[in-house]
């Protein structure tokens, strides 16, 4: 099968989880991504948080599938001069090093654009060119304060709390492949290549469109309705933290099932949406609230939507998440059990539908990851195993036509 992305040769200069998502995703897709380290120690993921001595880190496997691996010293002469061959024949470099790290290498856009004026050079940085922060170099948790997302993440009662989705890595990461696309399409009809930046901080805002959304609502109104604050409590002049309440016009609210006592995740999110109301007063056996009208419209239930949650709850007791949800999703009442990683690892539909993926690993033996969330009807993204540290050197090396004896010196000067 013919990849979409097949003949477009990227130059994966990333590390971390940044920029090795974008890449990963591209490599899926068709496109040969060429990630080069350094030798000796390579991508620092490699060796966090190792579960198997001696062999390449989870964090490493699971953001760098289907990638070759070229160590490459960039800082010495000889390293430089087999970066600009790989330049001048790739159609993409990916980057997300520190602030100034490119340039004090020695490869500036204006020089990457001398070198090869049709590439695209994509980076991830912590903040934007030109922002007072564009000298800090950011990790992920930094990234979801510096976004918003922290500050309006969590319980009122509690701090400034940070998602365990990767809102400032992986999806920069999403961010940065659509930029990437749009880039090459643009290419298509120009015939120049451009530079295409992210930045974390954008990218947490970006997802967080809809507090900027609140910030102005409650500048105007003074307050937020769908918030667990409203009408009881107080507002502030900052959109405040709304715990688990439904983001949207839909109240909704992590509720208890039987055994949360003692299971953590026995609980499922249920949400009250306008029109399926009449069948949740059925399915609670509280057919008298349906044109009661202190529970008829969403206006008249939100003072006490806290009641009505419960009474959910009390309905829930006798349970489990699982029960409940198949009884609820015949009333067709947007709703899901909380789900463990340990449920979504071992979960048939996602195995099946190849969201989770089981891969075959030299060092490691098989590993499970996280597959192409994006489904195709005439495409199905395989996921192939990392790469060992400098496993394709000598192909990629003799592919820019170096000879044996080439490939031998570099190695004596320790520049691959
Ligand atoms: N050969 C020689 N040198 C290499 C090399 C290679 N193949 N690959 C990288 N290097 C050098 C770089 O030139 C740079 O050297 P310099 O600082 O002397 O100029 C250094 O290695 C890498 O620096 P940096 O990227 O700043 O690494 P760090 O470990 O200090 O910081 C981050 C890590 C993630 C904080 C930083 O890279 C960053 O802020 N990146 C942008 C934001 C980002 O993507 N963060 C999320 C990561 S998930």
């Amino acid at each position: 099968m013919t990849k979409p992305l097949e003949g477009i040769k990227i130059i994966d200069f990333t590390h971390v989880q940044a920029g090795p998502a974008c890449t990963q995703l591209l490599a899926w897709f068709g496109a040969d991504v060429i990630k080069v380290e350094r030798p000796g120690s390579g991508d620092v993921t490699r060796n966090q948080l190792r579960d198997i001595p001696d062999a390449d880190a989870l964090y490493f496997t699971m953001l760098n599938s289907n990638k070759k691996s070229l160590t490459l010293d960039t800082k010495k002469p000889e390293g430089k001069e087999v970066l600009e061959k790989l330049i001048r024949e790739s159609d993409v470099l990916v980057e997300n090093f520190g602030p100034g790290a490119l340039d004090r290498m020695g490869f500036s856009w204006e020089r990457l654009n001398e070198l090869n004026p049709k590439m695209i050079v994509a980076s991830v940085k912590g903040f934007s060119d030109g922002h007072h922060y564009d000298d800090l170099k950011v990790y992920e948790n930094v990234a979801q304060c510096a976004g918003g997302a922290a500050s309006t993440t969590g319980f009122w009662d509690g701090p400034p709390t940070i998602s365990a989705a990767a809102l400032g890595d992986s999806n920069t990461g999403m961010h940065l492949a659509i930029g990437i696309l749009t880039a090459l399409l643009g290419r298509d009809k120009t015939g120049k290549g451009q530079k295409v930046a992210v930045s974390m901080q954008d990218s947490v805002l970006n997802l967080c469109r809809v507090k900027l959304r609140d910030q102005q609502r409650l500048e105007r109104v003074g307050y937020l309705e769908e918030y667990p604050q409203y009408p009881h409590g107080e507002f502030s002049d900052v959109v405040p933290r709304g715990g688990n309440a439904g983001g949207g016009g839909q109240p909704g609210w992590v509720l208890k099932c039987k055994g949360w006592e003692t299971d953590p995740n026995a609980y499922i999110y249920f949400t009250i949406q306008g029109h399926a109301w009449e069948p949740i007063c059925k399915v609670l056996g509280k057919p008298e609230w349906i044109n009661d009208p202190a529970y008829k419209t969403a206006e008249a239930r939100q003072p006490h939507i806290f009641e009505i949650f419960g009474t959910i709850e009390a309905w829930l007791a006798d349970k489990t998440k699982f029960e409940a949800v198949d009884i609820l999703r015949q009333f067709d009442i947007p709703c899901a059990p909380v789900l463990t990683m340990k449920e979504l690892a071992n979960d048939p539909s996602l195995r099946a539908s190849g969201t989770i993926v089981e891969v075959p690993h030299k060092k490691r033996g098989s590993y499970l990851t996280v597959g192409s969330p994006i489904k195709f009807s005439d495409m199905k993204p395989e996921v192939t195993a990392s790469p060992l540290l400098g496993e394709h050197t000598d192909e990629v090396l003799t592919s820019l036509g170096y000879s044996k004896q080439d490939i031998f010196n570099l190695r004596e000067v320790k520049a691959v």
